[in-house]
Formats: structure tokens, sequence, C-alpha cells
């Protein structure tokens, strides 16, 4: 049986990264399997957050998660931190994976930074938490960015050596589902860094909430070269910026690179742009909106939680009772 898993950090600044490469995929999954979709906000403590700004973004993931069309009576919409089973698996994986293993993952080294001896020990296991988010459910697929699958490889590295070491195919390994034309969307201002919460500049990403005026003035500003847009996908290679804003409006106009290059070959940018502005506010204006009506309504937002935690619990407790019992854990 397949079934699919991801999870959002809760961390503010929902962007279109985070929309492409992931959120929407979640949605046109939902048909075809059974979904769980979870605000990773155990993981979002793995650097310090606000309390109240934790909980609000907390509920931003589940509103963005509605609004961008995840149907609640269908899929699974949960907070982690309200399914023990989270905490207490990747406890048990923390004892099954290699230190070694985790000081490979550059994900690690890019947010630790210089400083790593301050880094929380949490950022640094981090991964073997996100390895007990899908396996506590027995997940198959997991729809992602490009960005996370180093830790999906170590995802299936970790269910591997665990049926290895009790001789017992207890986790299946999980397939990494990237697709799509933008699994790894750049920022606006540097073609060469992703996009991504957390950089300073609120000009690097355009964020899910971003009105018309903002799109317009962040796309005006966008980083790209002087010359016009190529017939070909082979020469954005060497221009990465070109590159990112093609990818973006490929992937918001559902076509191939190729096409948008059939309409657009020897545009401007000041062409392009506009045409691109347009195209995001289209498609990006109706999910800002119904995001910021869901985010004036937490009651409702917390009953979906609320009930999609529920029904996380009934499905991961079979799940931890056959770990435990594999372990060597009494049970009563
Ligand atoms: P997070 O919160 O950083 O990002 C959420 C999702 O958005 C994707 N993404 C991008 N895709 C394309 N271009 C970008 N610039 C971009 N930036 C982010 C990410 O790949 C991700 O799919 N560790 C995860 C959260 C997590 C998780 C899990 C995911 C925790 N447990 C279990 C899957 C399964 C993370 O930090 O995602």
């Amino acid at each position: 049986m397949s079934r699919i898993f991801s999870g959002v950090q809760p961390t503010g600044n929902l962007h279109l990264g985070n929309y492409l490469g992931a959120i929407r995929n979640f949605v046109r999954l939902q048909d075809d399997y059974e979904c769980i979709y979870c605000a990773v906000d155990m993981h979002a403590i793995t650097v310090w957050q606000d309390p109240e700004e934790l909980r609000s973004n907390t509920r931003e993931v589940a509103a963005a998660y509605l609004a961008s069309g995840v149907k609640p009576e269908q899929s699974i919409i949960f907070a982690q931190s309200s399914v023990h089973a989270h905490a207490e698996l990747a406890w048990i994986f923390n004892c099954v994976a290699r230190i070694g293993w985790l000081n490979r993952m550059t994900q690690f080294k890019e947010k630790a930074g210089k400083n790593r001896e301050n880094a929380s020990l949490g950022l640094y296991a981090y991964p073997s938490l996100m390895a007990a988010d899908i396996l506590a459910y027995k997940a198959t697929h997991v729809p992602v960015g490009e960005d996370q699958k180093q830790h999906l490889e170590l995802t299936r590295d970790i269910a591997q050596k665990f049926n290895n070491d009790f001789g017992k195919e207890v986790f299946p390994i999980v397939e990494p589902l990237i697709f799509g034309e933008a699994t790894r969307v750049m920022s606006l201002r540097d073609g060469s860094k992703k996009m991504s919460k957390s950089d300073p500049s609120d000009y690097s990403r355009i964020t899910l909430t971003d009105g018309r005026d903002e799109v317009a003035k962040k796309l005006k500003k966008a980083r790209t070269d002087a010359d016009p847009l190529p017939e070909k996908v082979e020469d954005l290679e060497s221009r990465p910026e070109a590159a990112n804003l093609v990818g973006i409006y490929a992937a918001l106009a559902d076509i191939s690179k190729a096409d948008v290059l059939k309409d657009y070959s020897g545009a401007q940018f000041s062409v392009f742009k506009p045409a691109l502005t347009e195209l995001a506010v289209e498609k990006f204006g109706p999910i800002g909106d119904e995001m910021k009506r869901l985010m004036d309504d937490p009651a409702y937002v917390d009953s979906v939680l609320k009930q999609g935690a529920e029904r996380a619990t009934a499905l991961a407790e079979p799940v931890m009772k056959e770990v435990k019992e594999t372990v060597g854990f009494l049970s009563f």
C-alpha cells in the first residue's frame, strides 16, 4: 500500500519555493494516495522561535495547505507536536543512526554556520526526527523539493539499518517524489542561492500572502542579466537568474520551460517580468486571500488540526506498538 507523508516548517514567510516545490504537489497527490501533511513545529524549534509566533506560524502552515486545496476531510493535516509517536520514534532512530551519517548532512552545515559548537543538539539530530515523521506512519512516498533529497536518503539508511539490526522488515524504504518545473526555486536576489524563509532580504522571495504590488515590486527588482531570453533551454544553463524566472513561469503556468521560451524567446526582461507578475498574481492571489481569511478564523484551523492529530495518532499507534515490541521494550 502507498502512503504519502510530508511536512513544512512553521517558521513564517512561506514562499513560492515551498508552494511550487512541495505544497502544490501535496494537492495533486491527494486523490491517488492516502496523504498525511504535517506542520513540523518540533523541527522549527531546532533554532529559536518566539512561542506566540510559533503558534501563529503553525496555523499559517495549516492555512496554506487548506488554501492551496488540501482537503481536510480526505487528507490528514496536523501539527507534529500533537502526536507523541514522532518524538518517541526519533529517540529510537537516534540510537540507530550513526554520527558519521549525520556529519555528512549539508543542511546542518549550512544552518549551523561557522559557530557549529553553539548549534542546538536538536538541529544536529533534525534528520533523525524527519525519518521518524515519515516512518511512524510507514509512509512510502514523500513529496519534497530537491533540498530535502539528502535527508530522505538518510531516512532510507535508517529504515534499512533498523530492519537489518532486528532482522525484520518493519519499515518501508521510502521514495522521494520530486517533480514539476520548480523543484529548486532560487533567490530573486542571487541565482546561486535557494529561495528560503530565513533569507534576511524580503526581496529574495515572493511569499504566499504578498499582494499584487509586492509581487510586482519584487519581480521588478529581481536580479537578471542584460540579454533577452534565449531560444533553447540549454542556453539558460549559464544564466542562473534567467533560468530561475523561466522555471517559475513554467511551473506557475504548468507548461515546460521549452514552451515558455517558445512564447518569449527574444523578449527582454522588461516584457517578461510584467508577464510573470500577472501570472503569479493570478495563481497566488486567491491562495493568499484564502490564507488571510483562514488566519482570521483560528478556531476553524485548530479544529482541522485537532481532528488531524486524532487520525494521525490512530495510524501511528499500531506502528509504534510493533516498533517497541521489536526493540524489546516491555508493553503493558
Ligand atoms: P521546509 O519547511 O524547509 O520546506 C518545505 C518544503 O518546501 C520545499 N522547498 C523548496 N522547494 C523548491 N525550491 C525552494 N527554494 C524550496 N525551499 C523549500 C522543501 O523541499 C520542502 O519540501 N525538513 C523539511 C520539513 C520536514 C519534512 C519531514 C518533509 C520535516 N519532516 C518529513 C518531508 C517529510 C523542511 O525543512 O522543509
